[in-house]
């Protein structure tokens, strides 16, 4: 079987996923897009209500700044992969709880496990905690980490950049820095 195969077969499974209550309430599962072979993965929260409407990941005004962020450093978003720690719209975009981050990790386990990327972006604090999960966004943003199997490279979750200059500024400047990384890195 491909890669291409083996994620589309796990696509299904996702948008078929009962493993918490979620999906009781959401219109689409969020599975992820991209790129199969993508070096780069960007992993946010959870979808909103245009990711639950559409059944794509970062299509709504946050969505729209992730593009922007990758189309500024000479990245196309169709050749990075685009997920979430939460498959599910949590009801009125509420934070995802403990247990509901829990019963979704093993998605990401198996997408990360397919893919194979070399750098991971998590985009705010509930990405971040699935791989560095003692240290705060303020304190690691815009920094590598290397692990295991990939480099990590936290930023701002673009929501986050939404609300004010000083914010937005914050995530074009870590994007400068993402990019003399790939350069180094990749
Ligand atoms: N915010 C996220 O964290 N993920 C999405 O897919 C959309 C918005």
């Amino acid at each position: 079987m491909t890669k291409q195969q083996k994620l589309q077969l796990l696509h299904i499974a996702i948008n078929q996923c009962k493993d918490c209550p979620l999906y009781e309430t959401a219109i689409h599962a969020v599975p992820g897009e991209g790129d199969v072979d993508a070096r780069l993965m960007f992993i946010g929260e959870a979808p909103g209500r245009n990711e639950d409407e559409s059944g794509r990941p970062f299509v709504g005004r946050a969505g729209k700044l992730l593009t922007a962020l990758i189309e500024s450093i000479d990245l196309k978003r169709e050749a990075v992969f685009i997920t979430s720690v939460i498959k599910h719209q949590p009801p009125k975009n509420r934070p995802p709880k403990s247990d509901e981050l829990r019963s979704c990790k093993h998605w990401l386990d198996e997408q990360l496990a397919i893919i194979q990327p070399k750098i991971i972006i998590p985009l705010g604090r509930f990405a971040l905690e699935y791989f560095l999960p003692q240290m705060t966004i303020t304190e690691t943003h815009g920094r590598i980490f290397e692990q295991n199997k990939w480099f990590v490279f936290p930023v701002y979750h673009p929501a986050y950049g939404l609300r004010g200059t000083g914010a937005l500024n914050a995530l074009y400047d870590d994007f400068v820095k993402l990019k003399r990384v790939i350069l180094e890195k990749i």
